[in-house]
């Protein structure tokens, strides 16, 4: 507990001279190479069955990819609104559905050409992107994050424009390699060196470690997956409570929901 406190303590102070609104990473960048570099990364190879077995819809639009649609747009309204790049994804508890939403939303920015995106398994502990996506792999993220291997190694291209960055196994020092001075460089070489317009962050949830609690100030917001039927309102309190004191909150999404009312619902049919 002392731990996680200390932890918010030093995030806080770095956000406070950072000032969190409106990122200002850097000179105006320099573009040479960028189209160069994603087409040198490989193409990833996808099962659209087994993806959809994982709840993964946005490949197209249809009535199954509204929400994360709806979502995706006002994420990215939002982001260009606030000036936001980097966006993380977690939640209060595990399984709520952070994995589930950052590929559907990875996908859904897809569709949307002219819009660069790089979504990265930052999720050290349980690495779940890959998986869903019917990836095999034997590197960590870890390995990429403390530099022992270059981002390229570990990168895919989907089509032009999105790129994932994958690990697999899991890590006993995510926490520390978090928070390190090695994971704000290779984050800032991915983004000088690919230039996404958005970077989605899939994280662990809030109540698992003190993983995001030495992170989520190096990003410029988060969105909250909460679980209906199981994640508490105190729960969704706490979580939104502890990721505003760090960083910006894009927003609370209530995923599983089997019934919605027309109020927040859309329409169905519209096809
Ligand atoms: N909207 C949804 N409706 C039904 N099941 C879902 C939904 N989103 C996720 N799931 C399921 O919930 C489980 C946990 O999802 P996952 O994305 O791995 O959660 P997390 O990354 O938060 O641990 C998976 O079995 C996934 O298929
Ligand atoms: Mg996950």
């Amino acid at each position: 507990m002392e731990r996680l406190q200390a932890a918010i303590e030093r995030a806080r102070e770095q956000r406070d001279t950072r000032g969190p609104a409106r990122p200002q990473r850097g000179p105006a960048k320099d573009k040479t190479g960028v189209d160069e570099a994603w087409a040198a990364l490989p193409e990833i190879k996808l099962q659209r069955r087994l993806m959809l077995r994982n709840r993964i819809m946005t490949f197209r639009s249809s009535k199954e990819s509204t929400p994360y649609d709806i979502l995706r747009t006002r994420l990215v309204q939002q982001a260009q609104t606030n000036g936001w790049r980097r966006i993380a994804i977690t939640s209060p508890h595990s399984a709520c559905g952070k994995t589930t939403t950052c590929a559907n939303l990875a996908f859904g920015l897809g569709r949307q050409t002219g819009t660069r995106a790089v979504v990265l398994d930052f999720d050290l502990r349980r690495s779940g992107l890959g998986r869903i996506l019917g990836q095999k792999g034997e590197i960590p993220m870890e390995d990429v994050l403390s530099g022992r291997v270059p981002f390229k190694d570990v990168a895919m291209r989907h089509g032009p424009n999105l790129a994932f960055g994958l690990g697999f196994g899991t890590s006993h020092r995510s926490a520390e390699t978090l928070q390190s001075e090695q994971t704000r460089r290779v984050l800032e070489e991915i983004e000088a060196e690919y230039q996404p317009d958005l970077m989605l962050i899939d994280l662990p949830p809030m109540s698992a470690s003190d993983d995001n609690f030495g992170f989520l100030n190096r990003i410029d917001a988060a969105i909250i997956v909460a679980e209906a039927e199981q994640t508490t309102m105190t729960q969704i309190d706490v979580a939104e409570r502890q990721v505003a004191e760090l960083t910006n909150v894009a927003g609370v999404v209530l995923n599983k929901c089997r019934y919605v009312n027309g109020a927040y619902g859309y329409e169905d049919g519209y096809y």
